[in-house]
């Protein structure tokens, strides 16, 4: 097992009617804003359970971020924080509306130029930036409970990521009751987006760490349990419950420990929503196969560990056995109605792996990958294969 140190100070509440929680987990002389996105907080009555809680305290409010949180519009809301000397942020969404209220908890601190701090990786140490909390309304990225963000600037076409271990929420209150209203679509890349977080810190090479391999497959195997349940029409509160700690879980740290891991298949995948606004999820069900399969030589042995643990796969060589565990991934992205070709969401896809490289040589990401070793001409190969 590798060296390593691990802390994660988020608290998590969990459970039904928890958000009346809030009011006593946020700073009563707390100055707020209660950041959203594009509404839906309205509609399911959720903005109402956070108000309530919020009764006593001061509140200002910025609503309007958008799925892959934009720049420009984060900077809108930096100036609200500036003028109103707000002193708390509370981000009550998804995987976007946490992001960017990390990377506003970073910039309201720092001295620079805020687009410095995702163009140059520049990391958030303890006390460094604005305290926050969070009420996850859409299970996916496990940014509620980990420090890492992602931003978009649409005028660039760039997605870049930040975080450090000064931007874990306080406090992030995870009631299932909000998976009710959830489209379909966007539970689907839920289990998605944690399916492949799961994957990344995963599908590298036999390290020996069996209780990381244990937990890794267990959280595979209840997306894989729980994904007809939460994607039927009728509400179970127990599979929603349990989709919502799979999510959380997939990314909060703990399954990384000790291991190395890839993530090769995010980088690539961020470049295909900045080109073409695919959503996160789609994107990496695009990449993984033909990432896996590229890779299938330094991959096959954890592949085929896969395939015989979670898709009981027990017929053939290492390399058979990792080819059937490739196609039984993507068949279940196909499960939840998720294409896995680049072709499948745009007609324009011609120069989209030069374009990737392209950016990959001028970001200087000479090796990724857990071996450090994909060039950009690999990664070139890698979105060819996935037309
Ligand atoms: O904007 P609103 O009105 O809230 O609607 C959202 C949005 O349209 C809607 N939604 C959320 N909760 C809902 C709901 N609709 C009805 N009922 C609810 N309870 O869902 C849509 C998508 O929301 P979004 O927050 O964009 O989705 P997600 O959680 O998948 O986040 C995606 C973003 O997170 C980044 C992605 O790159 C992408 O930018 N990621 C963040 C990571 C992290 N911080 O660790 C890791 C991930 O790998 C990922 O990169
Ligand atoms: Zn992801």
């Amino acid at each position: 097992m590798l060296n390593f140190k691990y802390k994660n100070p988020t608290k998590i509440i969990f459970g039904k009617g928890e958000i009346a929680a809030l009011g006593k987990e946020i700073p009563s002389d707390a100055k707020i804003l209660l950041l959203y996105g594009g509404g839906s907080i309205k509609k399911n009555g959720v903005y109402q359970q956070v108000k309530d809680a919020l009764i006593n305290h001061q509140i200002e409010e910025f609503g309007g971020i958008p799925a892959n949180p934009e720049y420009e519009v984060l900077m809108d809301a930096l100036q609200v924080i500036k003028e109103k000397n707000i002193t708390y942020l509370l981000a009550v969404g998804g995987g976007s509306v946490i992001d960017g209220t990390k990377y506003l908890a970073a910039a309201a601190k720092y001295d620079g130029e805020p687009w410095d701090i995702l163009r140059n990786s520049v990391r958030t140490f303890e006390g460094q930036a604005l305290p926050f909390s969070t009420v996850l309304t859409l299970s996916a990225t496990g940014s509620e409970m980990n420090s890492g963000y992602v931003i978009s600037r649409r005028a660039t076409q760039e997605k870049l990521s930040s975080g450090g271990p000064g931007l874990f929420p306080q406090v992030s209150i995870l009631d299932p009751e909000v998976i009710r209203s959830i489209p379909k679509n966007q539970i689907a890349n839920g289990i998605a987006d944690a399916y492949t977080h799961v994957m990344e810190q995963y599908m590298t090479y036999p390290t020996g760490a069996t209780l990381q391999d244990r937990f890794a497959e267990s959280i595979i195997q209840s997306l894989q349990e729980i994904a007809p349940k939460v994607m039927q029409d009728d509400f179970d509160y127990t599979a929603a419950g349990d989709f919502m700690w799979c999510c959380t879980m997939a990314l909060n740290g703990l399954i990384q420990q000790g291991v190395p891991s890839d993530w090769a298949v995010h980088a690539m995948g961020h470049e295909l929503t900045a080109y073409y606004g695919i959503d996160h999820a789609r994107t990496l069900a695009i990449v993984a196969p033909s990432h896996y399969r590229y890779n299938l030589e330094s991959k096959k042995e954890k592949l085929a560990q896969y395939g015989e643990r979670v898709w009981n796969i027990t017929e053939g060589t290492t390399e058979e056995k990792a080819l059937k565990a490739i196609e039984k991934m993507e068949g279940f992205f196909h499960s939840l109605g998720i294409q896995t070709k680049l072709s499948e969401y745009t007609e324009d896809y011609n120069g989209t792996a030069e374009k990737v490289e392209k950016a990959f040589i001028s970001r200087k990401m000479a090796g990724i990958g857990e071996h450090k070793k994909l060039t950009p001409a690999d990664a070139k190969k890698i979105v060819e294969m996935s037309y």
